[in-house]
């Protein structure tokens, strides 16, 4: 056997964005030795590019908010695939999570009296979303980061895990490299959580950077844990679309909770168009009625543009598609235009939106306190992940346990936006908690010689391989084919032909070759990453070709409308005996009744 360096934890954290952080400064506070891995550097996650704020029913701004409307409002959101007892928990827990953050030393924006300050986001009845400017995830990370490095964490940065270490059915660790030196290591642990993020990686035009490969999602699955949702991926109305170098990069929502609003080529507000059912006694049928919603007028309702992300982002589609879409194939967002209401508007706007204000101006040229930005959509979050226990987040693999956007079950068929900042706070904090709880009653799982022989042989094999299959290509074509074929819109037949083109580049995977040495070499590392954005891919058009109606996130032309039967069920993926992906169709179990009647009252 050879020799790897080895570590020992009662907690191992896979991940170092929002939900690791928060895992990790719970499961330390409990007594417990733990380690965090990130395969990036400290401070660089996803969870910042969740710029506009966090969601928690504080009815700081309006005083008729509180965790039923929260509660109700997700769930509708979600299009009631939700797991209810989360939904739950996530309402009712959000405000503390988020005031604790404020007592560890985050700087949230404030009320004239002095209070958190909320603004509107999509999907949220009330002005619900703390903040801090457009900067919201950065100053939780920067706050967390604080926190939990003075508890004594063990912090391995740019490392990467390849593979999850099981003794029988129960975890024992993970085994991984470091990129620097590309040294293998084994990570002994009582229990795990994976925290690594989402799966953005698999798609062209992503909001999400390098990282986000599917990692937690590939890893749990292969060890035998269940996926589920994973037809439901979140496609974030406004991305920037231009210059092609910043494709993708995100626009916060907040630029329209704070007025922002989308035109066409036209000028026209072509989200007054078409106003889902669901929310029709809800939003604003004139431009002024909507101006007065974001100005806090309570009689008033809100502006279409802050309907919920999937709607909105295909209302923006069928715009270009029918040829009124900007220059560069997007549509117009606009807050410049409120200096017709506020007299010192483009003030207004850097001290509201600083990054946007910087991003556009740095990145395309644009002042966005006097021109209208090119917006499109880009794959931002993935509803769906590792199946886990609603109260633990423990998964069906005993110590293995997933929180923030790798673990599935809050947001249904789509996310509300801010709903994942709070989701990792609470569920974070679960995971942090129970883990460390598994680990005190549990003793360390034995790790077995031939897995980690296993895991490196087949980690070094693209160095010996002499193909001409570059790792970079293989990934290209997959973000490709998964951006027009299992994208915002679907259908069967180009997704039949999606998942055969996977098939092919597995094969094409399993060819890639790699020159060079084991440090810092990013042809290696992508190489790795293939496995897990393959894995990822192939599971997400299978459960969406399983579900054959359009809800949320997942919109089938050839089933456009929503069919009551599947709303009956969650589609769960796990890996067959044969290797082979097993879908089933798992009923959701009955809201208790309480609940019900809270929904009820709500509508
Ligand atoms: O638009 C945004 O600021 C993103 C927020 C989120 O994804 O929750």
């Amino acid at each position: 056997m050879s020799e790897y360096i080895t570590h020992e934890h009662d907690v191992l954290i896979i991940g170092a964005g929002g939900a690791g952080l928060r895992a990790a400064v719970e499961a330390s506070a409990a007594g417990v030795k733990v380690a965090v891995i990130t395969k990036s550097l400290l401070g660089k996650a996803h969870t910042v590019m969740a710029e506009g704020g966090v969601a928690a029913a504080m009815g700081n701004v309006d005083d008729r908010d509180n965790w039923r409307v929260h509660f109700s409002d997700t769930m509708r959101g979600g299009q009631y695939l939700n797991n209810w007892r989360m939904a739950e928990l996530h309402a009712k827990e959000a405000p503390d999570r988020v005031r604790e953050l404020e007592a560890w030393g985050a700087l949230f924006d404030r009320t004239k009296d002095g209070r958190i300050l909320q603004r509107n986001f999509g999907g949220h009845r009330y002005p619900r979303l703390a903040h801090v400017g457009d900067r919201t995830g950065l100053e939780m990370i920067r706050t967390l980061q604080d926190h939990g490095i003075h508890l004594g964490l063990d912090v391995f940065m740019e490392h990467t895990v390849v593979t999850l270490l099981k003794d029988g059915g129960r975890i024992s660790g993970a085994f991984g490299y470091d990129r620097e030196r590309g040294r293998f290591h084994v990570f002994r642990a009582k229990a795990v959580v994976l925290a690594t993020g989402g799966i953005g990686r698999a798609f062209k035009i992503t909001s999400n950077s390098w990282e986000y490969t599917g990692d937690g999602h590939s890893l749990a699955y292969h060890a035998g844990a269940a996926l589920m949702d994973m037809e439901f991926v979140q496609f974030h109305p406004t991305g920037m679309i231009w210059p092609p170098s910043v494709r993708g990069i995100l626009v916060t929502e907040g630029v329209r909770g704070e007025g922002g609003v989308l035109r066409n080529r036209d000028g026209e507000r072509f989200m007054f168009k078409d106003i889902p059912p669901l929310y029709v006694n809800q939003t604003a049928t004139s431009e002024e009625e909507g101006w007065r919603y974001t100005q806090g007028d309570k009689d008033a309702k809100r502006p279409p543009e802050l309907l919920t992300r999937d709607h909105v982002a295909r209302c923006i589609r069928r715009e270009v598609r029918e040829g009124r879409g900007s220059p560069h194939g997007g549509v117009f967002l606009d807050i410049a235009w409120i200096k017709e209401k506020l007299p010192n508007a483009p003030e207004h706007i850097k001290k509201k939106l600083p990054s946007m204000y910087h991003q556009f101006k740095q990145l395309a040229d644009i002042d966005i306190t006097k021109e209208p930005m090119e917006v499109g959509p880009t794959t931002h979050y993935m509803m769906g992940g590792v199946k886990v226990d609603a109260d633990s987040q423990m998964s069906d693999v005993p110590g293995l346990f997933a929180a923030g956007e790798c673990g599935a079950g809050l947001h249904g068929a789509n996310r509300l936006g801010g709903n994942s900042l709070s989701d990792l706070l609470v569920f974070g904090k679960r995971a942090g908690e129970y883990s460390a709880a598994f680990a005190k009653e549990n003793s360390s799982g034995a790790v077995n010689p031939d897995a980690l022989a296993t895991a490196e042989k087949q980690a070094l094999e693209p160095f010996g391989r002499q193909s001409s299959e570059n790792p970079f290509a293989v990934q290209h074509a997959l973000q490709d084919l998964m951006q027009d074929m299992v994208g915002i819109v679907r259908q069967e037949n180009e997704m039949m032909q999606a998942l055969e083109r996977i098939r092919e580049l597995k094969g094409r995977a399993d060819q890639v070759s790699v020159d060079g040495n084991r440090e810092y070499n990013a042809g290696w590392h992508t190489a790795l990453d293939l496995n897990n954005l393959l894995t990822v891919s192939e599971i997400v058009t299978r459960a969406a070709l399983e579900r054959k109606e359009s809800r949320g996130a997942h919109f089938r032309d050839d089933y456009p409308a929503k069919d009551d039967q599947f709303g009956k069920f969650n589609i769960v993926a796990r890996k067959g005996a044969n290797g082979e992906v097993q879908l089933s169709r798992e009923p959701i179990p009955s809201m208790r009744e309480d609940l019900r009647n809270v929904i009820e009252e709500m509508k």
